[in-house]
């Protein structure tokens, strides 16, 4: 996958610059043109003359540099890369990189470059969990970076904590896994709704559903990853919010339609697969319902249909994607929500199907459209998310 790929390495000044020779090593087996630039501070810890032995390519450090063949370096190379991975990132580059400063070599061939960059932050665990760093980083996803999140460990200043570079393996995984994912996806914006709602009896108690938010997660993540502008509107789950989508957390349908519907129409694809309550109890009691020796009813009343209402508002150009969970006549009922909600499409799963539904990490699933059905494989979550996208992207 690597193999004739360029890859522009930019080494920053931490002490995990040694670490970058291995790295720089790596890529070149793998088959990688791989151009190494130093910041001047990485040249105290480590020599350009040890990423020319390992890659058999100039290292550069400098802009100003006329030892070589004539051409706008920090252009020519930021046009040819198939990758750039700043591997340590310091707090520094990541502030600079964050606010568009070119004052050297690497800053300004980054800002030239159009394609993937990944950066791995790499420093002492309360300068990157400052929120000036933090906040640093979240630009840089915004601008459609990857910010990988540091591994954990003794650090070289002894402190014990996030703050590492990954190994190798990792970091070179990642660098595969950006430059195989296609960034299809750039300039859409993406509203995802994940997980369940819960709807209050009393401050004590809840009625909710099995959603675990996996299918949901996976697919804002993937549309992130793909380029898109993500917003996921999510439910109590317990999962980890992805890397640079924009996580919105509800609790009821009432808060989830009102969430949704305020910005629905900034979105160009909505993908509903939150398992939304379709009733809520009609008073949520003040105080804990306390209990007697008689039996107990709810009242319920209707919650409102969210993609129905997205269905009624829909322009032209905007793709609305539900989710459809059914025990019996999986297909008949799902095609009759994509008609009545309006949807463009409906990713139907059988609750009763063995590795499909709820919390599990694979689905099979069937996508109903306006042009027929079509029944996929049983697949892991993440490699379905990908299929969905591609087929939101062939029908836009
Ligand atoms: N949905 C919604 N608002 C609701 C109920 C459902 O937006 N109040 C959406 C879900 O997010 C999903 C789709 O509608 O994308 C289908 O949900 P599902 O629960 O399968 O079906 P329902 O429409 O609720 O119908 P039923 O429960 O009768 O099967």
């Amino acid at each position: 996958m690597l193999k004739d790929k360029v890859i522009l390495l930019g080494v920053t000044g931490g002490i995990a610059a040694y670490k970058a020779a291995d790295l720089a090593s790596r890529l070149t087996k793998e088959g990688c043109d791989v151009h190494v630039i130093l910041t001047q501070n990485a040249t105290e810890f480590i020599t350009p003359l040890t990423f020319e032995t390992l890659t058999g390519n100039k290292c550069l450090t400098s802009t100003f540099d006329r030892n070589f063949e004539w051409d706008v370096k920090h252009v020519s190379l930021a046009k040819c890369a198939d990758a750039v991975v700043i591997a340590p990132a310091t707090a520094n580059v990541i502030a600079k990189l964050a606010h568009g400063l070119a004052d050297d070599m690497l800053t300004t061939t980054v800002l030239a470059a159009t394609c993937p960059k990944l950066v791995f932050p790499a420093m002492n665990t309360a300068m990157y969990e400052n929120p000036i760093t933090q906040d640093n980083i979240e630009c840089l996803r915004r601008y459609g970076f990857t910010v990988a999140e540091p591994a954990s460990g003794v650090l070289a200043c002894k402190d014990v904590g996030k703050g590492r570079l990954p190994d190798t393996d990792t970091i070179v995984s990642a660098i595969a896994g950006e430059i195989a994912c296609p960034h299809d996806m750039k300039g859409l914006h993406v509203l995802v709704t994940a997980g369940p709602t819960c709807e209050a009896i009393d401050p004590v108690r809840y009625i909710t559903n099995h959603s675990t938010g996996k299918m949901g997660y996976a697919l804002a993540e993937a549309a992130q990853q793909r380029g898109a502008n993500v917003t996921l509107v999510s439910g109590k789950t317990n999962l980890k919010s992805p890397d640079g989508v924009t996580v919105v957390p509800v609790t009821s349908a009432q808060d989830m339609y009102r969430a949704v519907l305020s910005i629905s129409d900034e979105y160009d694809v909505i993908i509903k697969t939150a398992a939304v309550a379709d009733y809520r109890p009609k008073q949520a009691a003040q105080n804990k319902i306390k209990k007697s020796d008689a039996d107990m009813s709810i009242p319920l009343v209707r919650n409102p249909d969210i993609l129905a209402e997205l269905g009624r508002r829909k322009r032209d150009s905007q793709f609305l994607c539900g989710f459809s969970m059914e025990t019996e006549n999986l297909l008949a009922n799902s095609a009759d929500k994509l008609q009545k909600k309006n949807a463009d499409m409906i990713v139907a799963n059988s609750l009763t199907t063995p590795g499909a539904g709820f919390g599990a990490d694979t689905n099979l699933v069937s996508l109903i459209t306006r042009e027929g059905i079509s029944q996929l494989e049983r697949m892991p979550k993440a490699q379905l998310a990908q299929v969905i996208l591609d087929t939101i992207l062939k029908l836009r």
